[in-house]
């Protein structure tokens, strides 16, 4: 009888340590998520771009979110700047739509789900203030980011901005970070069963600027030296569209 209540117990305290350990991850990755969605701010504000959340009640839409742990993260982020903004969460898969939905964020004010393609986006021309979205370029095809940088720029009101970082690599880095993003993307590819396509600055910056963006590219490890080869994009469309 006592083994079998110690067993009982232990299996308790087991399953309390696992659940405890995905509370302490979700925590740590909504606070690496925050940090990054303020440190685009700061990066946008320092090229002197309009903060796209300081107007009257800006567009705002989420592109790929994966949890409702990243959904909610940002829908505070951005209401704590703004609460008049309205934020459309996007992404082609349901999962993550239904998933947010169910964690209770269908009832927050100001929040819409759409399922769509960020390739083929199904938005009229100038809706957004800002689209942000982070680490989905990398599982684009070379085609699909120059058609996803397209259907972003269409998408944004003049003057509006798209925030996102991803992990590339410089034309100039040394063979040792090409190695790294390769093993990176070989973890991704047993662990979750994706493939993610290696892109360099160049070509980021590249396809933002062909579209007409004004662009900057910058390495994260200011905010993590463990944050290897992720590179934050910030890149704003013209006030005045010639
Ligand atoms: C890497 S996850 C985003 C991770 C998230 N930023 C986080 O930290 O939790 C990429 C997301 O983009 C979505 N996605 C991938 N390709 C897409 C596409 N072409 N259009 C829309 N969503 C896409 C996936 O379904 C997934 O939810």
């Amino acid at each position: 009888m006592i083994e079998r209540a110690t067993f009982h117990a232990g299996r308790y305290h087991l399953a309390q340590e696992q659940e405890m350990a995905v509370a302490d991850r979700r925590e740590r990755h909504e606070q690496t998520l925050k940090r990054f969605y303020a440190h685009s701010m700061d990066l946008v504000v320092e090229q002197g771009w309009q903060h796209p959340l300081f107007s009257e009640a800006p567009n705002v839409l989420q592109m790929g979110t994966a949890t409702a742990s990243t959904t909610k993260t940002f829908v505070d982020f951005v209401h704590d700047i703004n609460s008049k903004a309205h934020i459309t969460v996007a992404d082609f898969s349901d999962y993550p739509l239904q998933q947010s939905q169910d964690e209770g964020l269908r009832c927050e004010p100001n929040v819409n789900f759409v399922r769509t393609d960020t390739t083929k986006l199904g938005f009229v021309d100038n809706t957004f203030d800002l689209i942000e979205t982070d680490g989905l370029l990398q599982f684009l095809s070379p085609e699909q980011k120059t058609q996803a940088v397209a259907e972003w720029y269409r998408t944004l009101k003049p003057g509006g901005v798209v925030t996102t970082r991803d992990r590339f690599v410089s034309v100039n880095d040394a063979p040792k970070e090409w190695d790294t993003l390769n093993k990176i993307r070989k973890h991704f590819s047993q662990r979750f069963g994706v493939y993610s396509y290696p892109t360099t600055t160049e070509v980021m910056r590249y396809k933002f600027n062909a579209q007409g963006f004004s662009t900057l590219i910058e390495n994260t490890q200011v905010i993590d030296p463990r944050m290897l080869l992720i590179h934050d994009i910030v890149a704003q469309k013209p006030k005045i569209i010639k």
